[in-house]
């Protein structure tokens, strides 16, 4: 049972507000970031309109688990029924609107209400509802039923949903970075990852902030100078960590694609000596890490190397709009909560090794691999929240308007459109910015077919 939604509450914000004016080709308005109004209607525009991120199927990996998300502001509940089927129903009670599950992750078959009691099958179907006599209706209308995002598909594990009924298949959203996140995965063994416990971070400042963050490579040797000196500081030879940025980035072989819906791609994979053990050489040290490559050494010999870059963080910035970006081996989540305040998530990532290929190495590479989140999850991603929350504080100044990106713009030759509309540009331009706000613009004009639905 479908219901929809013609009215969304975004057309308040869309008649008052010029989008041609608060977005434009060199710079964006104030506005974007800290008006209330606009924010409401991103949660329908963006969030309820385009596939968003909520968790990865090795979180929900047996009938019955769940966990608890978000889509935009609704509170959901991830999970996979007892038929087996991925389901991402509403965390909200169909009786006076408390949430069900209050809990982040587990195993339920049924969910009951801690207000009155109603109960709930994972299926989504109302199941009970104390003392039935005291209502004249047998409850079998499937409006008593929990309400739930109507289209829900993964992507090689990762699990996307969208209210919107015109959206594209998922595959299609994805488009051309379906490829860099293929490349991510398979360098894992069998291509496969599972998602472990996560860094929970937040800041008081819009999640656009984050976004535009994600893909910037002219921030990087001036906001995370500590980091950079940190990591080199002990090292013999000093090119740790993201040391390729600290001279010249431009030059250097690598580089920022736009790929269209609003994602991109920053691949910094042609920085890095391709060999096997390239990675692991210019991993940022993690004290007592020592300890675990000399027993891989000693144990594996040769092939030791070739274990230790499955350890290692892939130089890529592979992002997704609006909410999902895979960098090193972690996966980053940016939760907006209000218009002035973000969580950002980051998840550890483990390889899976069922049949044993690694002999018995997996679980010293699992070690290896969440120590990375002592270097840039933990160094490097306060440097970002701090630009954050600055930003928002500069936004304040409400006669001084426009904010710009228009680094890399009107030089000849410096920004090539290639094939099916990427865009390639050096790793320091604002290229990508500039691209997905016009994809933001154009989704706060558009329409969306915004549904829910309920079991029958
Ligand atoms: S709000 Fe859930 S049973 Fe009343
Ligand atoms: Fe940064």
């Amino acid at each position: 049972m479908l219901d929809k939604f013609n009215v969304a509450p975004a057309q308040n914000a869309s008649d008052r507000y010029d989008w041609d004016e608060l977005v434009q080709e060199d710079r964006v308005h104030r506005l974007i970031y800290t008006d209330p109004a606009i924010f409401e209607a991103e949660m329908t525009q963006i969030f309820g309109a385009v596939w968003v991120y909520l968790g990865h199927e090795s979180q929900i990996a047996r009938n019955d688990e769940f966990i608890t998300t978000r889509l935009g502001l609704r509170p959901i509940i991830l999970l996979r029924d007892s038929q087996g089927t991925i389901r991402a129903l509403f965390n909200r009670c169909t009786h006076r609107g408390t949430t069900l599950c209050r809990k982040d992750k587990g195993s339920a078959r049924t969910f009951t209400c801690p207000y009155h009691g109603w109960s709930y099958l994972n299926s989504g179907k109302l199941r009970a509802v104390p003392w039935p006599d005291g209502y004249a209706c047998d409850f079998k209308d499937a409006k008593y039923n929990v309400a739930q995002v109507p289209r829900v598909e993964s992507y090689r594990g990762f699990i996307f949903a969208t209210l919107n009924l015109d959206a594209p298949p998922l595959l299609d959203y994805l488009g051309g970075i379906a490829k860099p996140i293929d490349e991510w995965l398979d360098r894992q063994p069998k291509g496969r990852i599972a998602v472990c416990e996560a860094n929970r971070l937040k800041f008081k400042g819009n999640w656009k902030l984050a976004y535009d963050n994600s893909g910037d490579g002219y921030h990087v040797v001036f906001s995370h100078r500590s980091l950079l000196e940190m990591e080199n500081r002990q090292a013999d030879v000093a090119n740790k960590g993201m040391s390729y940025y600290r001279s010249s980035p431009d030059t250097a072989p690598m580089y920022m694609a736009y790929m269209g819906n609003g994602h991109h791609f920053k691949d910094k994979r042609p920085a890095i000596e391709k060999r096997s053990g390239g990675l692991w050489a210019v991993e940022g040290p993690a004290p007592g890490t020592e300890h675990y490559q000399e027993e891989l050494r000693r144990r594996y010999g040769d092939k030791a190397e070739d274990i230790l870059d499955l350890a290692s963080s892939e130089p890529v910035n592979i992002n997704v709009f609006p909410n999902f970006s895979l960098l090193g081996n972690h996966i980053q989540v940016f939760e907006p909560v209000s218009v002035d305040e973000t969580n950002v998530t980051w998840y550890g990532t483990a390889v899976v090794d069922d049949d044993g290929a690694l002999g018995g190495a997996v679980d010293t590479i699992n070690t290896l691999r969440m120590r990375t989140m002592e270097q840039f999850p933990n160094f490097g991603e306060v440097d970002d929240l701090a630009n954050f929350e600055e930003i928002q504080r500069g936004l304040a100044c409400l006669e001084d308007e426009w904010i710009y990106m228009h680094r890399g713009l009107g030089i000849p030759g410096r920004v090539k459109t290639v094939a099916n509309g990427v865009v390639i540009a050096p790793a320091t331009d604002e290229a990508f910015m500039r691209e997905y706000t016009k994809e933001w613009k154009r989704l706060m004009k558009a329409k969306p077919n915004i549904a829910i639905k309920r079991e029958p």
